[in-house]
Order: structure tokens, then sequence, then C-alpha cells
């Protein structure tokens, strides 16, 4: 997720798109970039870090002189944070500039195809590709161009371009990335979103998938791609610009929590292919995954617990033994580690100074280490032997949602994978599960539509000091992060156990009208669950459940009770945690606290 925008007017273009792209950092922020045309030909600054660098470089954007411009900042997810894979991108001439947000899927087969007729790339980026397919295609005509390369690019995205012989035009393209347009007096306007642009003007017109808009200093004009011109309806913006960054929601983490579809979606499809699980970037042979004779999965925080229900996958599924460690644990443990050791390290930030230095650990012991990180170029995305990315974009809110739900998507990818090659699983139980993780998107999209179930619930218990959560198997792994999710942003007491031992200790906490969830999504673990709700219920407690629809009998013992749709048991944690963060989240807010930066807690530790 990167931010684009762009502007054609009256004023002069470095300071508002400096300006839009200082509304869109929260897109992404690694590095950032403009082109201006200035009156004879197109010029770009662009750099690495934040986007203050580039308006120090640009002197605010005096340096750029023009009344025309794209700009961008950048959240990797094709080529590590640096000058040269920042964008905007020239074609080999210069005369063709490129800014994009989303991802290009088939970009190595088209760079290939471009290489072999002569083009020569300087990034590492999927988006180079654009403009050089952009300069295959021209000759004069923009717009046809344009349409040239949209049956040809596969992936998601919303392209701000510019032609040095068509200096007063703008071009925008979007395909599932997001692109709005705006029209003001003084000019016009392409973003990624409202806040960009909210300064200048409020009347804004939303972009369909395959639109593709045209701007000059006085209009705007929508073209299908077939060429046809679209008439379109500008709507008004009421929202102020703080809404804005946050899409309207109060919060970073609910905004985050709606965006868990397509993180989910986005680090899923590219690596499902023609009914297969292709992985490019493991880099393990089939005979290498074949002699893997144990995992260790090493992380913190929730990214332990995406580790904890890995490790069920893993062993269910591709019956490697896996050991899960705390990684502040593993890098002091002297961890044995024997040949055909995989190490994987979770990671949302890739800076988490334990994780890190339990990579460091087991690569001082010869361990092949696969990362599992958020942010492209972090510390362990770089220093592992492998890196997967999980393309949730970027998280602001300390409490980790999206991210921790790639996570889970990329161990089940892992694991089955592993599970066929290793001819653990036939090829229509393989095929079956490919279409249950297709279906999880819009599953989770039904169960954030239950929000307001949820909310009226947690309300009930604002004022709780205690709350437990229990499970038996994954539904214990589930139980942690909702614990956690609870513990992290409402300062309530909450504890997550295995619900077959609680009655050896902890069961002496219970009392009327403790908090008592229950999580109930494995089938053959359901009636052993059931007994142990009923051994809280008869101490007093409140039992609020999470079971699957159709698992009915829950309702004779439970007070409350969240339905899930079916999944492949494997896969239940990610349903079953968005009701969880839900509720924690409505607690929260409820208690008044700030969600997204609750006290002495830090989006990422990089200290021991
Ligand atoms: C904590 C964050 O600081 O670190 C948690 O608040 C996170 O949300 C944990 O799960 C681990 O962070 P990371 O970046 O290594 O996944």
């Amino acid at each position: 997720m990167c931010g684009i925008v762009g502007y054609i007017g009256e004023s002069e273009a470095a300071p508002i798109l400096l300006e839009g792209l200082s509304k869109l950092e929260y897109r992404g922020y690694d590095s950032a970039g403009i082109a201006v045309y200035n009156g004879t030909a197109i010029e770009m600054i662009k750099s690495r870090g934040r986007l203050k660098v580039l308006n120090e470089l640009t002197h605010g954007g005096a340096s750029l002189p023009g009344r025309a411009g794209i700009g961008h900042t950048r959240w990797a997810t094709h080529g590590s944070p640096s000058d040269s894979n920042a964008h905007p991108h020239f074609n080999g001439d210069n005369s063709i500039v490129v800014v994009h947000n989303g991802i290009i899927e088939n970009y190595l087969k088209l760079k290939k195809k471009l290489e072999a007729k002569g083009y020569e790339f300087v990034s590492e980026t999927d988006t180079e590709v654009i403009a050089h397919l952009l300069d295959y295609y021209y000759d004069g005509n923009p717009l046809e161009a344009i349409a040239k390369i949209m049956y040809r690019v596969e992936g998601s995205y919303a392209l701000g371009i510019m032609f040095e012989d068509h200096p007063r035009e703008v071009y925008a393209v979007r395909k599932d990335s997001p692109l709005i347009v705006g029209k003001s007096e003084k000019g016009n306007f392409i973003a990624s979103d409202v806040p960009a642009i909210l300064k200048y003007t409020r009347d804004v017109y939303f972009m369909e998938n395959e639109e593709i808009v045209c701007l000059n200093k006085e209009d705007v004009t929508f073209y299908n791609i077939d060429e046809e011109v679209l008439v379109k309806t500008p709507v008004t913006i009421e929202w102020d610009i703080a809404a804005a960054e946050k899409g309207g929601y109060e919060f970073f983490m609910l905004k985050e929590m709606y965006e868990q579809p397509k993180a989910v979606s986005d680090t899923l499809m590219p690596r499902l292919k023609n009914g297969d699980i292709v992985i490019e970037e493991l880099q393990m042979t089939e005979e290498e995954i074949r002699d893997i004779r144990k995992i260790y999965l090493v992380a913190c925080g929730s990214a332990y617990h995406t580790a904890v229900t890995a490790k069920y996958v893993f062993e269910g599924l591709a019956r490697v033994p896996v050991e899960v460690d705390l990684a502040s644990e593993f890098r002091y443990r002297n961890p044995i580690f024997e040949p055909g050791t995989l190490v994987i390290i979770i990671s949302q930030s890739g800076e988490t100074a334990d994780s890190l230095a339990a990579l460091r650990e087991a690569q001082k012991h010869g361990c092949k280490v696969l990362g599992i990180v958020n942010v492209v170029g972090s510390s362990i995305a770089r220093e592992a032997d492998t890196v997967m990315y999980t393309w949730a974009g970027p998280e602001i809110a300390v409490a980790t949602t999206k991210a921790y739900s790639t996570q889970l998507i990329v161990h089940y990818l892992l694991a089955l994978k592993f599970a066929k090659v290793r001819g653990k699983v036939n090829d229509i139980k393989f095929r079956e599960m490919i279409e249950d993780l297709k279906r999880l998107p819009e599953q989770i999209e039904l169960l954030l539509a239950n929000k307001e179930k949820i909310q009226r619930f947690a309300n009930r218990y604002l004022a709780a000091e205690h709350v437990f959560f229990i499970g038996r198997g994954i539904d214990y792994a589930i139980s942690l992060e909702g614990s956690l999710k609870l513990k992290e942003i409402s300062y309530i007491h909450s504890e997550a156990y295995a619900a077959g031992e609680l009655k050896h200790g902890t069961i002496s906490l219970i009392e009327d009208g403790t908090l008592v969830t229950a999580v109930l999504t494995q089938d053959h673990l359901f009636k052993k669950t059931i007994s142990n709700v009923v051994e809280v219920k008869t101490r007093g407690a409140f039992v609020l459940a999470v079971a699957h629809a159709g698992n009915a009998e829950i309702e004779k013992t439970a007070d409350y009770v969240i339905y899930l749709p079916k999944t492949n048991e494997y896969f239940t944690n990610s349903l079953a945690v968005i009701p969880l963060q839900l509720f924690a989240y409505y607690v929260s807010l409820g208690k008044g606290l700030d969600v997204d930066k609750p006290r002495n807690l830090a989006k990422s530790v990089t200290v021991e």
C-alpha cells in the first residue's frame, strides 16, 4: 500500500504534491519522490526515507518548478527501500514517468520479455515494468498506450502517468487499488485517498475498476478500457483531514481490522497459481522441503501467537515436528540445531530486537532462516536467508490485527505446500483446502459486519477486572491472541488457558459473573471443551462462546454465542480472531482509552 498524488493547474505543482503526500504517509513512508514538467522536460527527485528527506532535497518543492506533476510515498513490496526503487519511475529516455500503488503480479514475465527486446531496468521494482511497457506501446497516443498495457498487466494498480510530449495532461488509471480525482477552480488532482487533496477541494470523483482519466488544468475526462468517454458524477466530501486519514474510522485499529479481507487476499492470491501453491521467494527445492526434519517457529507478541497456531497446522498437515519459541527465550536457551532444521522468524515490523537476535543465533549455528515479515527492507527481511512478505500494508495501530491475519495465511500456505510436497495430503483434499483459503476474505467481511452485536456485549464488560479465554488445540492459540488484544488496549487483566488445564489450578479464580470466553471451533474437541465450559459455569462464570454455525449444542451451556462461518479446522483462527479483536476494541473504546497508542506499548520493540 503506497500513496500517489498528481496535480495540474495554475499553481506550482511540487509544493502541492509534497503537501498531498504528507497526508498519505499512513499508506507508506519508506521512500518518496515527485516528478514535475518544468516547461521543457520532466524532472524527477526521489529518495529513500520519510517524506521530510524529499522535502529538504527539493527545498519544499521550490527546486522543481512546473505546474504539472505526480508524486509517490512508498510502502515497499518489490525491492527494498532505496533511491533507485523509490517512485516515480522513468522509461529509458525519461519521456514517460509513472507512479504506482499496488502489485503487478506478472511483472517478472513482462520484465523478461522487455529485456529480450533490449529494455534495461534500473530498479528491482514491479512498477518500472509499466514505464517500459508504455514506452513499448507508445506512438504518440497516451490513451491507446495505457489501454494496451491494461490488457497485459495482471494484479492491482493505481497509476499516475505523464508523457513529456503531452505536457498539459496528467493521466491515471485504476484497477483494484483506490484512486480518486479532485476538481477545483485552481486545477485538478489525482490521489490514492481523500486526505491528500481535501485542503484544495471537496469535489471528488471515485474511479471504478479499469477506468482511465485524463486531467488538464481546466477539466477531467474519464474513459473506459476501450477509450470511450465515460460520464461520472462527483461527490462532495464532508470529512475533516484527520478523519480522512483514518478513512472515516475513529481509530486506525478499526480501519485496519476492516482492511483484513483485502490484506488476506493480497497475501494469498499472488501465491495461488493454476490450483497450486507457488512461493517463488521460498527458494527451496522439493527435495529440500522433503528433507526438513524439524521447524522452529520463533517470534514475539502476537506474531508468537500465530506460531502457536502454526505448530498445529504444520504438524497436522505436513507431519513435520515443530517447536514454538518466544524469541527472548530462544536466543539464550541454547536450542539444539540438528541438520534439516528450518528456523522461521515471524515479525510484522522486522525490527523486533529479540526476534532479530534469534535469527542471528540460528544462522550462527548454520541453520537456514526464513523470515515472515510485513516491512520490506527491514532488518529481519534483509538478514534472513529467504523472506516471505505478508502484504498487509502499513499497520499504524500498536495492537496488530491485519498483519497478524496475514501471518496466519503465510503459515497455512507453507504448511499446505510442505504437506503436498511430502505427500501428506491428496489432490482432492489439497484443492478443497485451497478453496477454503479463497473463501476466508469474504467470511472475515461477514464477521466484521457483526460489530454492533459485539459492541453491545463489550459495553457490559467495561468494568471487568479479570477475564479468561479458554480453548483446546488451535482454539487455545486463538484464546492467547484474544486475551492479549484485550490486555493490550483495555488494561483489563486477562488470561488464556488450554481448556483442559483450567481445573488444575486457575479455576479457583472463577467466581460469580467472571467472564470466560470459550473458543470451540475444532469439531473433534467440541465435546471436551463443552465439559470445560460446564466446569466454569458451575462456578458462576458468564460464558461467551465462539463456535461454528451448526454447533447449536453450545447454546445449552454458554450465555452468549458468536457463530463463525464454516471453514477447514486448520484455518479457523482466521475467523475466530475477528470477534475477539472487535470485543477488545469496543471495551477499549467504551473505556475512552487511546485504542491506537495504548500505554506502555510500542509498535516495535527494537531494544532487548
Ligand atoms: C509489540 C507490538 O511491541 O511487538 C505487538 O505491540 C507485536 O503488536 C510484537 O505483536 C511483535 O512485533 P513484531 O513487529 O516483531 O511482529
